[in-house]
């Protein structure tokens, strides 16, 4: 079975009745949500919210009951899943590659728990190897940009298949980072969201509670 979905199926065994569920994106939190889906069918009885566009379409497809987010009580989410595509030792992360950063970060910091989902490439030693996605707003970006190159980040605009800047579910840009390896996440997550123009970050440091890693063999492991 496919590793990413292996360890999707792993991690919804954490869901329980009554509970508030983030729903993560990407192709991984894809599978996560295609067995809560299951789940719900099967009488599971939870509330969900979507960190993106698409997962939400794909979470109303199979019926899973989300609730609009201006009614959750701050830090109200019981459990979030979600991908990543970078998790050093502590559990520190790299975040967004699929543009969705921004509500996965504010998903996550109001959830008690975090819990990510990955096949094994996503394990490194340190982060940094994954270009850092940094949203930023289009007004000035060149600017911001500019600031990004100050401190060492070498952005790129991200682009679409047409050539055009690809747009985030918030209307936002996104500059892909090379910082290189990156030996301080904390400072350099805060570094990055005090330059005017910049949103907010995929660094996601001492957020996460554990990691569900599918292999190859059809194992799963779990980090905490
Ligand atoms: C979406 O913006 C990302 O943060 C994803 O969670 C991350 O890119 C992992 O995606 P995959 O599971 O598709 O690798």
């Amino acid at each position: 079975m496919d590793p990413k979905r292996r360890a999707g199926e792993e991690a919804v065994k954490l869901v329980e009745d009554g509970m508030l569920v983030g729903l993560g994106t990407g192709s991984t939190a894809y599978w996560v949500i295609m067995e809560i889906g299951n789940c719900v069918k099967a009488g599971l009885n939870i509330t969900a919210v979507p960190t993106s566009i698409r997962s939400e379409e794909l979470a109303r497809s199979l019926g899973i009951p989300l609730i609009p987010l201006d009614d959750i009580p701050t830090g109200g989410i019981d459990l979030t899943i979600d991908g990543a595509d970078e998790a050093d030792g502590d559990l520190n992360l790299i975040k967004g590659g699929g543009g969705a950063l921004l509500r996965e970060k504010i998903i996550a910091s109001n959830s008690k728990r975090l819990v990510i989902v990955a096949d094994a490439s996503k394990e490194v030693k340190t982060l940094g190897q994954f270009p850092l996605p940094v949203e930023i707003v289009p007004f000035g970006f060149k600017l911001t940009m500019g600031r990004l190159e100050a401190i060492g980040g070498h952005p790129a605009l991200r682009l679409t298949e047409g050539d055009e800047p690809f747009v985030t579910d918030n209307g936002n840009y996104i500059a892909d980072c090379r910082f290189g390896v990156i030996e301080d996440a904390a400072a350099l997550e805060k570094t990055l969201n005090l330059i005017p123009g910049v949103v907010e970050n995929g660094l996601f440091v001492g957020m996460a509670e554990r990691i569900v890693v599918g292999r190859e063999d059809g194992n799963v492991s779990v980090r905490e």
